[in-house]
């Protein structure tokens, strides 16, 4: 297992549409358990393969509960869509490709999604909460769309700006 360098803004393998696994070999198995330690690293409670310069389409999340309760433990989702959606909330959001960055982000309140396990079996959730937020920002990062992205034009030239600040405060250092 490693740590891999994480992929920040404006990275632009970010902004790219990741390939499909249709195998899922060792190498995959490998840089998915590379994804998880890193998304730990980071505590963070997801990661998408091009986020550590990778275009291809796999997510790795581990969600804490609602108030300390029981979270989903670490889930490899290979090939992850939503294939249903419901509702519509705001939450604040961060991600590890901006950091320091957080934005309120609307999005579905409920999604279904569809994704094969690390055996490649085919695996369905209908998540809520954090959880289906979590799915909808890490499904993004495999079309190539991050988070500001989901903003209206002026937010998201202020969120833009407020990173480029943060970007800045951090080179200071
Ligand atoms: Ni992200």
């Amino acid at each position: 297992m490693a740590v891999l360098p994480v992929r920040v803004w404006p990275d632009p393998v970010l902004s790219r549409k990741a390939e499909p696994v249709d195998v899922i070999d060792d190498a995959v198995r490998t840089l998915l358990n590379d994804m998880a330690e890193t998304m730990y690293k980071a505590d963070g409670i997801g990661l998408a393969a091009p986020q550590v310069g990778v275009s291809r389409r796999l997510v790795v999340m581990d969600v804490p509960g609602p108030e300390g309760g029981a979270g989903t433990g670490l889930i490899f989702a290979i090939n992850p869509r939503v294939v249903a959606r419901e509702g519509a909330c705001t939450m604040t959001e961060g991600c590890l490709s901006f950091p320091g960055l957080e934005i309120d982000v609307k999005r579905a309140e409920r999604v279904r999604v569809e994704y094969q396990d690390l055996d490649g079996q085919p695996q369905a959730v209908d998540a809520d909460g954090v959880l289906a937020i979590c799915f909808q920002h890490e499904i993004d990062h495999l079309d190539g769309i991050v988070f500001t992205e989901r903003l209206g034009p002026v937010r998201r030239r202020l969120a833009l700006r407020d990173y480029d600040k943060l970007r800045r405060a951090e080179g200071d250092r």
